[in-house]
């Protein structure tokens, strides 16, 4: 069986190992915008090109005999590619464009959640001009400010963070009306968590709950990031939330999924990543994504047991109800290494040495290889990924691999460690009056 990646990062990196797990023994073929040394050593072979490229994409993929198709970022998907890949007669198990819109439109993105009464949304309005915008900005006092389209995470401010006051939120809102709508939204007091699950348009298969951690800087200090690394517990509860937090959480998508259709008259086929924050009143959407995260993809996809070219091929036939989805029930520490000064004023052209990692998963991700050497970009460079019986044992791990590698690098010591996750359960003992 012929397949294809689409996407150079971290989590493609993740998702070809899982293909490459596979009993099926695919032939890998992977689109990505930089020679990612991880992908490149597990497929036949790959394309240099932007990942949004759909033309040449596709024929890249008829040219290999692609079967079927799994895209890893959001622009592509964006760009309509599984929309294209489909059209060509491939299998895609990532979703088309009009219910990627989920992710790639928060303006449609909320509307879509109340026009469908879909549990978790915040209070919230769209707006494209000023006045109105200012009124409800000071009627709400608290608010997330969020640009309509991507923005690769670095557009959504939030007061108390990004934002001192009301004016400060003004300010900025209107700042962005040139480029679209704006959505102002409540501002959500809890603790963040993700929920990915697979999806055939129909049956939602749910993966373990993660939680990925944005800020640059140890103890949540610092810019947002994509993400500096993430944990889950053995099983799929985090331990500051309950299982009646996650089966709220796990509605709420299969809501979603129904509703997409009903509203789009398409199914959503791919994974689906919903972020969530757990507040007081349970469970509230921050948003959802048409793909998986990075770094969520790296804790989820070690641990899956099902043979992931089955789950693929389920994703895109509508058959998941057939497959028993399955993960190990292991804790994973994923920690990534940045160049120094991300995501602000990033080193870049530095070269990466991997020394002794143990018993961890590496896994590239902004990275390109030159005359077998490896060196960074600017963004996220390599993410290594402990795997055990305890969050705890698999932290050590991970922070053992990550102070054997060399470059110009910061990482999160802290991420996975038993101080950082006390606060996190004690942060939830206080909301919810406990
Ligand atoms: P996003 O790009 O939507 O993932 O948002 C980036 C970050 O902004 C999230 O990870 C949250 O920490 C924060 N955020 C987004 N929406 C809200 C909200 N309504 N209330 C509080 N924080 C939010
Ligand atoms: N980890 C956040 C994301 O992938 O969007």
């Amino acid at each position: 069986m012929n397949i294809l990646v689409v996407g150079g990062g971290g989590r493609e990196h993740a998702i070809a190992a899982a293909m490459a797990r596979s009993r099926k023994d695919p032939s890998i073929y992977a689109v990505m915008s930089k020679k990612n040394p991880g992908i490149a050593e597990l497929c036949e072979d790959f394309l240099l090109e932007k990942e949004t490229d759909v033309d040449k994409i596709v024929g890249f993929a008829l040219s290999k005999n692609v079967e079927l198709a799994v895209v890893g970022p959001e622009a592509p998907l964006a760009a309509g590619l599984a929309d294209a890949l489909e059209d060509a007669g491939i299998s895609v198990a990532s979703p088309k464009k009009k219910v990627a819109q989920l992710e790639f439109d928060k303006a449609w993105a909320r509307n879509f959640m109340k026009n469908n009464n879909i549990a978790g949304c915040p209070v919230f309005e769209v707006f494209t001009e000023k006045d109105a915008m200012d009124a409800f900005i000071y009627e709400l006092g608290n608010v997330a400010i969020k640009p309509s389209g991507l923005t690769g995470g670095k557009g959504v401010k939030v007061m108390g963070d990004q934002l001192p006051d009301v004016d400060a939120a003004k300010e900025y809102a209107s700042s962005l009306l040139g480029q679209g709508s704006v959505v102002v939204e409540e501002n959500l007091v809890g603790e963040e968590f993700t929920l990915q699950a697979f999806v055939d348009g129909r049956n939602l298969a749910f993966m373990p709950t993660v939680q990925d951690h944005k800020r640059a800087f140890e103890n949540d200090l610092g810019p947002n990031t994509g993400g500096m690394g993430s944990y889950n517990a053995p099983g799929e509860i985090l331990p500051f939330l309950t299982a009646g937090d996650v089966e709220s959480s796990k509605q709420i998508m299969i809501d979603t999924v129904k509703a997409l259709y009903k509203e789009t008259g398409q199914k959503y086929r791919g994974t689906l990543y919903g972020q969530f924050m757990i507040t007081k009143d349970g469970p509230k959407v921050i948003e959802f994504n048409a793909r998986f995260g990075d770094p969520e993809a790296m804790n989820v996809l070690p641990l899956l047991e099902t043979d992931y070219v089955d789950v693929l091929s389920a994703m895109a036939s509508g058959t998941l109800d057939k497959l028993d989805v399955k993960f190990s029930k292991k804790a994973t520490v994923c920690k990534y290494a940045v160049p120094a000064g991300y995501p602000d004023n990033p080193t870049k052209d530095r070269e990466v040495v991997v020394g002794d990692i143990g018993s961890a998963i590496l896994f590239y991700s902004s990275v390109y290889e030159k005359g077998g050497r490896v060196f960074t970009t600017g963004s996220r460079a390599v993410a290594v990924v402990g795997v055990a019986d305890s969050i705890a044992e698999a932290e050590k791990i991970a922070q053992n691999a990550l102070e054997n590698l060399s470059g110009d690098l910061h990482y999160r010591s802290d991420i996975g460690t038993a101080g950082l996750i006390q606060r996190r359960i004690d942060h939830m003992k206080q909301i919810r009056g406990q």
